[in-house]
């Protein structure tokens, strides 16, 4: 089998021009057999242009298509008989009689079949037969089966195609439920067969083809058995696709991603009942999308300390402490996969999303302060993987008690926590202030921001001092690390010119710069890493 990937479904469709020009002229009385469906419409534009244009002549060129809905007759703006007229035969110098669908109005259709069959043969059987897929990988109308027709035949269609195909119609129940198809003996017999594929709904019908299974299952697979099979296919519906999964305490986001980026994304609540529970629920999920994407490798995010052999050892929101979550996931699912910590995927992810190539830290303001360091291109974790725990290291000697067992940690007085409780202490004590009007019990890191909006003085002590407390830690940070930049995420981030703004003017010197990916960093960073691992074996 031959492989051909392009950028685009318009290379593709370019591509496909250039082989059946050749073959046409060739042998300019040659029979082809030819599909309908979305993905050929771009090669029939084609064809038909280079045949206005004089470049090619179709005069002695007989085709035979695939299928035909049953029942339908001809003049049916919905029969592939029209979709031909209208798509291709219209624009191009083809004898009509020359041209054959099958009859899916014939008063006897099991005699058509046969009569289809025999036509065919007659014809000298088929030259080249141009295909499409379907994205359960039906060809023609040969839908998954245990058992599988050879020759033409009436067939039932599954409701994945009824439903795929219903964008031709006005409704789903308008689609006929049953059609006349070539089978894949008939397929089969082609003396060459080229296969379009594009699309990222493509993806897993071409990658069983790829994979080489022979399976009635993904009846495309059949094309592995025959000699003289061209692929022409899209980037989309080839490149390996991965999942990044991000398991918080309150969502569990799910992103399948490929070079170009991310084409499927699902959240669900996080089941925290159990650990058995939260990994079924984590398992099934990821079944769900392996049943419609292939995925080469699956990359996972989750708080807590994860050990290098990705135990977890310490973990506050999830019930996973000692749980072996890749291990399972691996084994449940069927793909290969990596664990890492939240903020590592995050700073990962941001990494990347920067295209910047020096060295890197990220500090996630939230709760606590999360944290990744991203050195030389690679994660940094230090000796037992617990390395980038920004948020303990201790910036007041003795101070404030941390739920780690120390104290003075660096979250104590630079998370977006502490600053909502500053600012909350600081209106009781100044009841008549601006601030005092916004930080009611519901009150968060926003409401406290429009307090400085509005100039409140009260509210504009609290965040100087907050920003001072930032400045230490992200300045001793800097001398341990002397980062090319410094990524700062978290919701608050997003206040750009009340709060980013004036942090780096504080830390002037250091290349600070907002997160770009939002909630989804870690996510992506997590499915960035499978694929990276992946690929270095
Ligand atoms: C229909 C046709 C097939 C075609 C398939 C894919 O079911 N019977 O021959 O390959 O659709 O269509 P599309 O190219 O629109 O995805």
């Amino acid at each position: 089998m031959k492989l051909e990937v392009f950028a685009n479904a318009a290379e593709v469709a370019s591509r496909a021009a250039d082989i059946l020009e050749g073959r046409i002229k060739t042998k300019p009385d040659i029979v082809l057999g030819l599909p309908t469906g979305s993905t050929p419409v771009g090669m029939y534009r084609e064809l038909q242009r280079r045949c206005s244009a004089g470049q090619l002549s179709f005069e002695q060129v007989r085709t035979f298509n695939l299928d035909e809905y049953y029942p339908v007759s001809p003049d049916n703006e919905c029969s592939y008989r029209y979709f031909m007229d209208t798509n291709l035969f219209c624009g191009i110098d083809i004898k009509r009689e020359n041209t054959h669908v099958p009859a899916g109005n014939a008063p006897d259709i099991y005699e058509e079949c046969l009569r289809y069959d025999a036509a065919i043969e007659q014809a000298g059987g088929i030259d080249l037969q141009v295909l499409g897929v379907g994205r359960n990988g039906h060809i023609g109308f040969n839908e998954p089966d245990s058992r599988l027709a050879s020759g033409t035949h009436l067939t039932g269609l599954t409701e994945d195609t009824v439903q795929a195909n219903a964008r031709f119609f006005s409704s789903a129940d308008e689609v006929p439920r049953q059609a006349v198809t070539m089978g894949l003996g008939g397929i089969m017999k082609a003396r060459s067969i080229l296969l379009l594929c594009t699309g990222k709904e493509k993806h897993r019908a071409l990658h069983k083809l790829l994979e080489g299974e022979i399976s009635t299952d993904w009846p495309v697979t059949m094309l592995n058995m025959h000699p003289d099979v061209t692929v022409l296919c899209d980037r989309d519906a080839y490149e390996k696709l991965y999942l990044g999964i991000d398991v918080g305490g309150m969502s569990i986001k799910y992103g399948v991603v490929n070079q170009s980026g991310m084409i499927y994304r699902f959240e669900e609540t996080t089941d925290r009942s159990s650990a058995e529970q939260l990994l079924e629920q984590m398992t099934n999920t990821c079944r769900r999308i392996t049943k419609q994407y292939t995925i080469a490798a699956v990359g996972i995010s989750m708080p807590g300390r994860i050990a290098l052999d990705g135990t977890v050892n310490r973990q506050s929101n999830l019930p996973f402490k000692g749980v072996d979550v890749r291990g399972y996931i691996e084994r449940e699912v069927g793909v290969p996969t990596t664990l890492e910590n939240d903020a590592n995927a995050a700073a990962w992810g941001e990494y990347m999303a920067s295209g910047e190539k020096g060295d890197m830290l990220m500090l996630t303001l939230g709760t606590g302060i999360g944290s990744g360091i991203v050195i030389n291109g690679r994660i940094y974790r230090g000796s037992h993987g617990h390395a980038g725990e920004f948020g303990h290291m201790i910036t007041h000697s003795g101070g404030r008690e941390c739920g780690c067992g120390q104290r003075g940690c660096f979250e104590k007085y630079a998370s977006v926590a502490v600053l909502i409780d500053s600012a909350q202490q600081a209106a009781a004590e100044n009841p008549d202030s601006i601030l005092a009007g916004y930080m009611g019990d519901k009150a968060n890191g926003r409401s406290f921001f429009e307090a400085v909006a509005q100039g409140c003085p009260v509210a504009e002590k609290v965040l100087d001092t907050y920003i001072t407390e930032l400045k230490t830690g992200i300045e001793s940070i800097k001398s341990i690390f002397d980062p090319k930049l410094v990524v700062i995420g978290g919701g608050i981030s997003e206040q750009k010119d009340i709060f980013f703004a004036r942090l780096s003017e504080a830390c002037r010197g250091v290349d600070l710069r907002q997160a770009v990916l939002g909630n989804d960093a870690g996510m992506i960073g997590a499915a960035d890493l499978a694929m990276r691992r992946c690929s270095d074996g």
